[in-house]
């Protein structure tokens, strides 16, 4: 896609400017904001359109679309979440999946469908990271990529969010990611970036925070500059819900829809385009783009198309078993005819299979891992201990005691930790790496009475385990969406392999993470200090040993690689070069290998990590079969980003080519020559670990900015912030009382779903309030309030 083509289908966009050359200027404002919570367009002859959550199945909130609402949403296909397919490697399996979640939502009238999300994992807690695919950008965008084709194959628009750098719960509305340029470039945004040329979705939708300053819906550096003169991006752009801090700013920037509508920013803008401040023609191409979205969204739509419900199950539950990943096996699994089971563990009766917030989907069946082991174990006597609460995970009367007494005369133990759903969420992010302490009892108290121990792990992120030697197995199925239950029957079973390789690093503990030094940063600002040290790319680089490393994952079968043959082994600046190799399955059983090829600079180069992931293949082989794997390194393997220069440079120099299983699996290698592209640009800082003010201001360019401070209150004053005044206190309370009320339907009762909605709210800033209010509350009212806030501030 170049600069100034559309992502859109058919003639939506010529349509669209035909349409809007003859509105006013006040139904061209009013094309800039959602009608609802969930509808856009249906003004002035253009489309209505309706779009709704994702991205691991569709989200169609049932009841008043002018109310926001989590509870309730039509059932549909849940699929696992991004962190578990992303263990797939299988981009061509993420666009199978797109295609499925399309043709929900064409059934249910929905146009768009609001992901895939691909913040990036800086931090092991970052609380959104079960909606995230890698801490790898390449894995990150090609699976983003594949679900994006997948979704817009079926005539339904994909919305990339959150851009950019949305890496934290924490203050997430408001937050400030200080990024120096080549981090910002290298991780930050290459998923992106990957995903936007890929994928060409139809949307992308600007994050709530900051970065370097700059609210992402006031930037047009983001937002125009980068997202579509570099990147060639010709669809619209969206706000997240909420995330409009300056709308006039966002017209000029290129944030061309606010969601959700109608909002309170109609009059701002106008008044703006009438006295000139704002430009017109700004004003027009946002409404266009909003009219195209709309044209393509409604000429797609078909509430009568069928959709094969059971088919999609099956989807479901093939895709959890080919990202479930085998941590370890000392040979106990597949289980072969085992004469009892003793299965501990209120997951496993209550499995997890997605996180909470704006992504849970309401599925159409749930499989749970109980019945499917009873089912499949035939005439294997089945116990079952819950051991833990369902929900908040502490230990229930007899809990670990009646677990390890059944296990202790059981063949096999199967025991089922992990986090509760109270543990991860949107809105919030956990403190600690840990699982409830009984959880962690649980699973050594059983290994230490039955050497046939397998332990099923769920969570939608790394937790600490100090006991991983004890287990005689031990498999992560993350959270496996709503067959996941079946799945995991399948793999332990071995009607299906373990097909997954882990998608980011487990580390030892949280300690060894260096983002964790600034995580989450103070409450106004978070600044990236370790730079590119995030994930495997510093625990390679410093040599810190990890529990299990990217790219890990075992099989049930085994594969020998044969000698790499290289497209080139001289390149030129820019280009990249394919590496076929012939892999065999020498095992008796099928199995997918994933071969992962890691580039590593040998001679030459800038400073930087030890080794980047350059190209993957997932393939499937049958026992003796070999076949070819072609993997294609793109030129940014061998490119750094030269923040002084502002463009991607090409060092020379000598580079290794590690093709094998894992990120630490070398089985075969290759060398490859690489030319320069004979710029001197000045070495990068790449800090050890964590940069320290000089180094990080180097990093940066510039001084360090100053974190803000609570006071004067502000516009984006947080609810939370409030409390650092008496009166401030006093309208928290009253803003929580009203705002709790408001939104006590959201929660449904649901204790994780209660958690999320007070963190939201606490991070809320003031200005959210105006839009919230239906026109009650002004700008002016509020900064009004704001200073009579600020004088005499006690
Ligand atoms: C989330 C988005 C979501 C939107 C609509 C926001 O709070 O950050 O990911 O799409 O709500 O539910």
């Amino acid at each position: 896609m170049s600069a100034g083509d559309t992502a859109f289908p058919g003639s939506a966009a010529a349509d669209a400017e035909e349409l809007v050359a003859g509105l006013t200027l006040e139904e061209q404002v009013a094309l800039l904001a959602g009608r609802d919570m969930w509808n856009v367009g249906g003004i002035a002859e253009v489309p209505r359109i309706w779009v709704a959550d994702g991205p691991h199945g569709l989200r169609k909130q049932l009841g008043d679309p002018a109310e926001i609402g989590l509870a309730e949403s039509v059932p549909a296909t849940c699929f696992p979440p991004a962190a578990t397919l992303a263990c797939s490697w299988d981009p061509a399996l993420a666009e199978e999946i797109g295609r499925a979640i399309g043709a929900e939502a064409k059934a249910n009238g929905v146009s768009v469908v609001l992901g895939p999300g691909l913040n990036l994992k800086r931090h092991p807690c970052c609380g959104r990271n079960f909606e995230y695919f890698s801490e790898d950008p390449l894995l990150s965008g090609k699976m983003a990529a594949g679900l994006v084709r997948g979704l817009q194959s079926a005539g339904v628009g994909a919305c990339v969010k959150h851009f950019a750098a949305n890496n934290q719960e924490a203050a997430r509305m408001t937050v400030d990611a200080i990024v120096d340029a080549r981090t910002l470039r290298e991780l930050y945004l290459t998923g992106f970036e990957i995903a936007v040329r890929e994928g060409e979705p139809w949307a992308v939708m600007c994050a709530y925070n900051r970065v370097n300053g700059v609210y992402c819906s006031d930037s047009g550096w983001l937002l125009t500059r980068v997202l579509r003169d570099e990147w060639g991006f010709g669809g619209l752009v969206m706000s997240d819900w909420g995330a409009v801090n300056d709308r006039v700013a966002g017209v000029r920037a290129g944030l061309d829809l606010e969601m959700p509508g109608p909002g309170a920013n109609a009059g701002v803008v106008l008044q703006a385009a009438v006295s000139g401040a704002l430009d017109k023609a700004d004003v027009r191409r946002a409404a266009t783009r909003v009219a195209t979205l709309a044209f393509a969204g409604a000429a797609e739509i078909d509430p009568s198309a069928p959709y094969d419900a059971e088919a999609h199950h099956e989807l479901a539950r093939r895709a959890a078993a080919a990202s479930t990943v085998l941590l370890v096996n000392n040979g106990v699994l597949p289980l072969r005819w085992p004469s009892s089971i003793a299965v501990v563990g209120a997951l496993a009766e209550r499995p997890r299979y997605q996180g909470a917030g704006s992504s849970e989907i309401a599925p159409t069946r749930l499989d749970t891992p109980l019945d499917a082991i009873r089912e499949r174990a035939e005439t294997a006597a089945v116990t079952y201990a819950a051991v833990y609460d369902p929900v908040c995970g502490a230990e229930l009367s007899g809990g670990v005691a009646d677990a390890v007494a059944a296990a202790a005369t059981a063949d096999v133990a199967l025991v089922f930790v992990g986090l509760p759903p109270v543990y991860e969420s949107e809105g919030f992010d956990r403190d600690t790496m840990r699982m409830p302490a009984c959880h962690d009892r649980l699973v050594q108290e059983v290994a230490a009475v039955n050497s046939r121990t397998v332990v099923v792990l769920m969570a939608g992120s790394p937790v600490e385990m100090s006991w991983a030697h004890k287990p005689a197995a031990i498999l992560l199925p993350y959270l496996g969406g709503q067959a996941g239950g079946s799945a995991v029957a399948d793999v332990l079973f071995g009607d299906a392999e373990p097909g997954g390789r882990l998608a980011e690093t487990w580390p030892v503990e949280l300690a060894d993470v260096p983002a964790d030094e600034n995580f989450p940063g103070a409450p106004r600002q978070v600044e990236y200090r370790e730079g590119l040290n995030v994930g495997y790319r510093y625990f390679t680089t410093a040599h810190v040993p990890v529990r299990f490393c990217f790219g890990h994952g075992l099989s049930y079968t085994t594969f020998r690689g044969g000698t790499p043959v290289l497209s080139a082994e001289r390149i030129a600046p820019g280009q990249g070069l394919s590496v076929t190799v012939p892999v065999t399955n020498s095992g008796a059983r099928a199995g997918s290998a994933v071969t992962q090829v890691y580039v590593r600079r040998v001679e030459g180069g800038v400073p930087g990590p030890d080794r980047v992931l350059g190209g993957f293949a997932r393939f499937r082989l049958e026992p003796g079969e070999t076949r070819e794997a072609v993997v294609e390194i793109g030129p940014r393997a061998f490119q750094y980003w030269d923040a002084a220069g502002g463009a991607w440079r090409t060092p020379g120099g000598v580079y290794e080519l590690r093709l094998g299983g894992s990120v630490d699996d070398v089985r075969v290698r290759a060398t490859v020559v690489v030319a320069g592209d004979g710029v001197d640009a000045e070495a990068p800082v790449h800090p050890d670990r964590v940069a320290g003010e000089v180094a990080f201001a180097a990093m940066l360019g510039h001084p360090i900015p100053e974190a803000e401070g609570p006071l004067p209150y502000r516009r984006n004053t947080t609810i939370a912030d409030l409390a650092q005044t008496w009166r401030g206190r006093l309208l928290r309370k009253g803003i929580m009382a009203m705002v709790r009320k408001q939104m006590a339907g959201i929660a449904g009762g649901d204790p994780t779903r209660a958690a999320m909605v007070e963190r939201v709210i606490e991070d809320m800033p003031l200005r959210q309030l105006v839009m919230a209010s239906g026109g009650r509350l002004s700008y002016r009212r509020l900064d009004t309030i704001l200073r009579v806030l600020n004088a005499g501030r006690r």
